[in-house]
């Protein structure tokens, strides 16, 4: 066990949140690891360029060792130090995205170490949205390695508190800020063949990239298991898996699976509905969250009741995300969530996949571990 450091950035004053800025930038020059906030989701940082650092976040994550790592960087001129060359294509997407939710596949420059790149002979490079991001890897003046910072196989950590329950005693600092502004993991784009191809889907869709570098490849069956070779190797993993069993409906409306799902429930259940998009208005993200909590707070209604013979009451909770940018953003957090409620199944509506739907089933795919079923 670590002693780990928790500081939550929101909770200090201005004095104190200079200084734990600080002491974490320095623990990370040092060789020693660091959770800290990007807009994607948190992330478990150790400097890229230090062997034994990079070795430290596959222990605390129980990560396998052959899945390499995004080397973080807060300024364009760290580029040349992580990269051998930077293609026109990577140069125009950096330009367009950066910082921001995109990561850049991109052919390697020696003497990056072995264990950050999974022995590969490319590396992705990503600069984080997010000003407390930036401001560390500032200060620590390294390149930061850095995966989602969730005990491997678990749904990445969007808040402070789920940082503190996945990695408290594992890492040697947790540094906290607001929840991540986008919710799931930043669009891997491959820049090191002569197409730029996605390899992850994220909040920066195909379509926004054609517009800055024309053609791209996209794979629709990316990381899903019947894929035999991927070629962002953490894909090949179980991945974003509650304890509950995630059953992902087809059928793609919110009528129709919740007209399927309406009947009796056999254990305690959780049902997930998205919406394509709706329109709302003022409604603040912390309004949402209160709808959210609402709606997790009423009983299941009568209908969807259902008392065994040990007297356990069983039922169906139905809760209702009202766009696919809300459900990215909420996906990671709700399935955390069904699990600290004692949920048992949580079955999830699919979406069309194409443009944030396709993250969207991404991520849901493999949270379901490859139960699809059909209304
Ligand atoms: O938004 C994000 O990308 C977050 C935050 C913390 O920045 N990080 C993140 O890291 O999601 P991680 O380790 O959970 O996912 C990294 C993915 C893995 O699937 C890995 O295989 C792939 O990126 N990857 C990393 N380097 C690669 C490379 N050189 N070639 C192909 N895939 C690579
Ligand atoms: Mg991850």
């Amino acid at each position: 066990m670590l002693y780990t450091k928790k500081m939550n950035l929101p909770e200090l004053d201005e004095g104190d949140q200079e200084r734990a800025l600080d002491m974490a930038a320095e623990l990370l020059a040092l060789g020693g690891t660091v959770v800290f906030p990007t807009e994607t989701v948190y992330g478990l940082g150790a400097n890229a360029l230090d062997e034994r650092a990079v070795k430290s976040i596959y222990v605390a994550k129980g990560r396998p060792s052959d899945n390499p790592l995004i080397v973080h960087i807060a300024s364009l001129s760290q580029v040349k130090d992580i990269a051998r060359e930077v293609p026109a294509s990577a140069e125009a997407l950096m330009k367009a995205f950066w910082p921001g939710p995109l990561t850049i596949i991109l052919p390697k420059k020696e003497g990056i170490p072995e264990v950050t790149t999974g022995g590969l002979d490319t590396v992705g490079i990503r600069m984080p949205d997010h000003e407390v991001a930036r401001e560390l890897i500032r200060r620590s003046n390294c390149p930061v390695a850095a995966p989602s910072a969730n005990i491997s196989g678990r749904p990445s950590p969007t808040t402070y508190q789920r940082c503190l329950e996945d990695l408290s005693g594992r890492v040697d600092v947790i540094l906290g800020s607001d929840p991540s502004k986008v919710g799931v993991e930043s669009t891997i784009v491959d820049c090191s063949g002569a197409v730029p191809e996605i390899l992850r889907p994220g909040a920066i869709t195909a379509k926004m990239l054609e517009e800055v570098v024309g053609q791209v490849f996209l794979k629709t069956s990316i990381g899903l298991p019947q894929e035999e070779a991927p070629r962002a190797p953490g894909m090949k993993y179980k991945h974003y898996a509650p304890k509950a069993k995630v059953i992902l409906w087809q059928g793609n409306s919110p009528e129709k699976v919740s007209q399927a799902l309406k009947g009796k429930a056999s254990k305690k259940e959780a049902v997930i509905l998205i919406q394509e998009s709706q329109d709302l208005g003022e409604k603040s993200a912390s309004v949402l969250n209160e709808d959210l909590g609402q709606q997790w707070s009423q009983e299941p209604s009568s209908s969807e009741l259902n008392v065994d013979d040990q007297g356990i009451l069983h039922g169906r909770h139905f809760v209702e995300l009202p766009s696919f940018e809300i459900a990215l953003h909420e996906i990671f957090e709700l399935l955390r969530h069904c699990d600290d409620l004692g949920y048992e199944v949580i079955h999830v509506q699919a979406v069309p996949e194409e443009d944030l739907g396709l993250t969207l089933m991404n991520r849901l795919k493999k949270a379901a571990g490859g139960d699809i079923r059909e209304v």
